[in-house]
Order: structure tokens, then C-alpha cells, then sequence
């Protein structure tokens, strides 16, 4: 089997790390592993069940009891969860806005670093993104990219994206909403949003998706020349 390596893309809320670790992934033929949606659909979960979110122990009792699938899609990665498919009720205004509460639990991480961990021991190659894969999941990730763009990019792309799907927020609430995550999920106590020593800064507030994509790719192809 040819050398194939890991592949860890941290950064803040809505700086593309999705759109471009799907592209990569593609390009690589690699598989893609989105952390952020496993954390979207215990939320979901939790708030389904009436689970406060502030509950850590609950919150890592239910995650024990759920199965999170992530599975292969034409749009990237559907999300299933016993059997219900909550690709997009993941993505709601509630789910977002809840699930750094959530995310915060030490109990809660420490089960879901478990079950990220085991995913990739299934796979050959594989693109992970989130807040903690260079420094905590994955630390032995070959490739570390840590990606962000200004808040105010950030925003729009994110206005772009919530327009195409019907729901209309104007820039400045998303600003807020976005800064307001950042905060949460880097001054959190476990494992918060930081940049591993050996991580790869790049900021795309000029930059395609296209040529940020062809820029990782460059970056594994070298990685696997070593
Ligand atoms: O990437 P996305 O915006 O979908 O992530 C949703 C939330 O999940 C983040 O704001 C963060 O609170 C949490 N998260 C995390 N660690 C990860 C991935 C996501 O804490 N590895």
C-alpha cells in the first residue's frame, strides 16, 4: 500500500477548514473526518433529550450511548446518528450557538478524542479538522496546518452560506456569533483552539479555496517525499 500520513487542520469558526479539508481529501483521495459535526450532533442529541448543557456528566453519558457515523457523501459528509440523518439540522442557529457549552466538558472531550482517535485506526490517509487535532487528537499528525481569515471574511462567507440555505443574519450578528465561539473555545481549561508548535499558519482572508486546497495538497506531497 503506498505511504499515505495524517493530516490535522485547526483553526477558529467559519475559516474554511471544512470546505477545504473535504477538497484535500478529494485530491488525496484521503479520508475526510469533520470533528466539529460529532461535537454539532451530541448538541443536538443533548438538546433533543432536554440535557442541560452545562451537565458534563450527562452530556458524556448520552455520547456514550449514541452512535455518530460519518459517512461518505456526494456533499462531503452526511452525519448519522442512530440511524436519523442530521446533516443539516447540525448546522441549525441553536446547534451552533450551544455547541461550544457543550464542548467545554473535560468528560465530554475525553470520550470524543477516544472515538476520533479510533476513527482513524480504520483508514489509510486522513484529513482531520478542528480545535485540537495538531495539539491533542492527532499530535503525531505528519502534516499540522493552523487556518483562520479576518473575523470580518469570516463573516461573510459564513452570511454567503446561511443565505444559500434560506436563513438571514445580518453581518454584525454573525461577527458576534463568530467572535463570541472563538472566545468560548479558546479559553476554555481543556484542550482549547490553539496552534501547535509545529503547525503551518495560513490565513485565507485573500485567498481561494482553490489555491489554499492546492497548498495543503503541495505541503502532503512534500511531507510524503521525506
Ligand atoms: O468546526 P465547527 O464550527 O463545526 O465546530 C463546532 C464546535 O465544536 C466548535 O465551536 C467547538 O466548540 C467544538 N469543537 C471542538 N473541538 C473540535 C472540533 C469542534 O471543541 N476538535
Amino acid at each position: 500500500m503506498s505511504k499515505r500520513i495524517k493530516i490535522a487542520i485547526d483553526g477558529p469558526a467559519a475559516a474554511g477548514k471544512s470546505t477545504i479539508a473535504k477538497k484535500v481529501g478529494f485530491k488525496l483521495g484521503y479520508t475526510y473526518i469533520d470533528t466539529g459535526a460529532m461535537y454539532r450532533a451530541l448538541t443536538y442529541k443533548a438538546s433533543a433529550s432536554n440535557i442541560d448543557m452545562e451537565d458534563g456528566d450527562k452530556l458524556s453519558e448520552l455520547l456514550d450511548q449514541i452512535e455518530i457515523l460519518l459517512v461518505p457523501s456526494s456533499e462531503g459528509q452526511s452525519v448519522i446518528v442512530d440511524g436519523e440523518d442530521i446533516t443539516n439540522a447540525i448546522r441549525s442557529k441553536s446547534v451552533t450557538n450551544n455547541v461550544s457549552a457543550v464542548a467545554k466538558h473535560a468528560k465530554v472531550r475525553r470520550l470524543m478524542v477516544q472515538k476520533q482517535r479510533d476513527l482513524t485506526t480504520l483508514v489509510n490517509g486522513v484529513v482531520m479538522d478542528g480545535r485540537d487535532i495538531g495539539t491533542t487528537v492527532l499530535p503525531d499528525a505528519e502534516l499540522k496546518i493552523f487556518m483562520t481569515a479576518s473575523v470580518q471574511e469570516r463573516a461573510k462567507r459564513r452570511y454567503t452560506e446561511d443565505e444559500a440555505r434560506g436563513i438571514t443574519t445580518s453581518l454584525e450578528q454573525l461577527e458576534k456569533e463568530i467572535s463570541d465561539r472563538d472566545r468560548a473555545d479558546s479559553e476554555r481549561i481543556e484542550s482549547p483552539l490553539r496552534q501547535a508548535d509545529d503547525a503551518i499558519y495560513i490565513d485565507t482572508t485573500s485567498k481561494t479555496i482553490e489555491e489554499v486546497a492546492d497548498e495543503i495538497s503541495k505541503l502532503a506531497e512534500g511531507r510524503l517525499g521525506e
